[in-house]
């Protein structure tokens, strides 16, 4: 496999190999000297065509201690807005003898069209609704640091699943690894095709909570939506926002995971979010050890 496009296409046995990698990468960024000289021969360009602050900051340290070159183009305020085409902008940055495009794109397939193009391995960031495979790889790897594997283990994930990227891959990752996963949201923010693809679906988030050993909790992507959905967003936070009340009247552990950016009050109130219940900065540390582990792995295949 020369590029990580999304969960779908990897195995069981990939996503094992990027966490026996990624444990080590954690080891060395928990020494006091974080960088190992892997890929020091190697170029990196991050291009986002689209807004982020995690996964962008998060790839960009992880080229770092990997002692990668690094470049960072952003479509707004660059040559996108006078019409150059993404092969273009592309085929340019590789012109400059980049080995690695790490991409983000609000249209879903972008880096897999991308990639019948143009000779570089290719990182997809996120792409529109589609995919957003290192987020899901980061969320599995913080699910088995905390429980002790992921097997097994009941997941949830709560929120807008219809224009979710994280969702998609989350779902792929947690199947590949043998866990149960349902979704929960309102109707109108479940795609049509959710049963096909094997999980649990509920729509009411106090059984869900019930149900689930982990609980990942999403964003209502306002951005994404063409047009005026049901719920607004005070009405989905009356119906499907979580506090630490409801968490502890659970009367059992669960872990509260959300990928970010959070709307606190919206489908997370801030004593939820800041509780003993949540992972939510472990996924974020862990996000720079998976993806050294990716760029890694993905630079030894050429
Ligand atoms: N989780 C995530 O993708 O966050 P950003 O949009 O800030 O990168």
């Amino acid at each position: 496999v020369r590029h990580l496009l999304g969960i779908k296409d990897i195995t069981p046995q990939d996503i094992q190999l990027i966490f026996e990698t990624a444990d080590n990468f954690k080891d060395v960024l928990n020494r006091p000297i974080k960088k190992v000289p892997s890929l020091r021969d190697i170029t990196i360009a991050n291009v986002f065509f689209e807004n982020s602050t995690r996964t962008r900051l998060s790839f960009e340290l992880a080229e770092k201690r990997l002692s990668a070159d690094v470049i960072n183009f952003s479509s707004s305020g660059s040559s996108v807005k006078k019409g150059e085409t993404l092969l273009d902008t592309v085929n340019n940055i590789l012109a400059m003898k980049v080995d690695m495009i790490v991409m983000r794109h609000s249209s879903p397939g972008a880096p897999h069209f991308l990639s019948k193009y143009i000779p570089a391995n290719i990182v997809n960031a996120g792409d529109g609704t589609h995919e957003h495979p290192t987020q899901a790889l980061l969320d599995s790897f913080s699910i088995r640091e905390r429980l002790g594997e992921v097997a097994g283990k009941k997941v949830v994930i709560i929120g807008d699943i219809l224009h979710s990227r994280v969702a998609l891959s989350n779902i792929f990752a947690l199947q590949k690894q043998g866990a149960e996963v349902m979704v929960c949201g309102p109707i109108t923010l479940l795609p049509k095709y959710i049963k096909e693809l094997g999980v649990k679906v509920e729509t009411d988030v106090r059984k869900a909570l019930a149900w689930c050993d982990v609980a990942n909790v999403l964003r209502i992507q306002l951005e994404r939506q063409q047009m005026k959905y049901f719920p607004s967003l005070r009405e989905y936070t009356l119906y499907y926002g979580i506090d630490k009340k409801m968490l502890d009247s659970l009367n059992k552990e669960i872990v509260l995971m959300h990928p970010g950016p959070i709307n606190r009050g919206v489908e997370l109130s801030s004593d939820a979010a800041d509780s003993h219940h949540s992972i939510i900065l472990n996924q974020v540390e862990n996000g720079v050890a998976i993806r050294m582990a990716v760029l890694y792995l993905l630079a030894q295949r050429g």
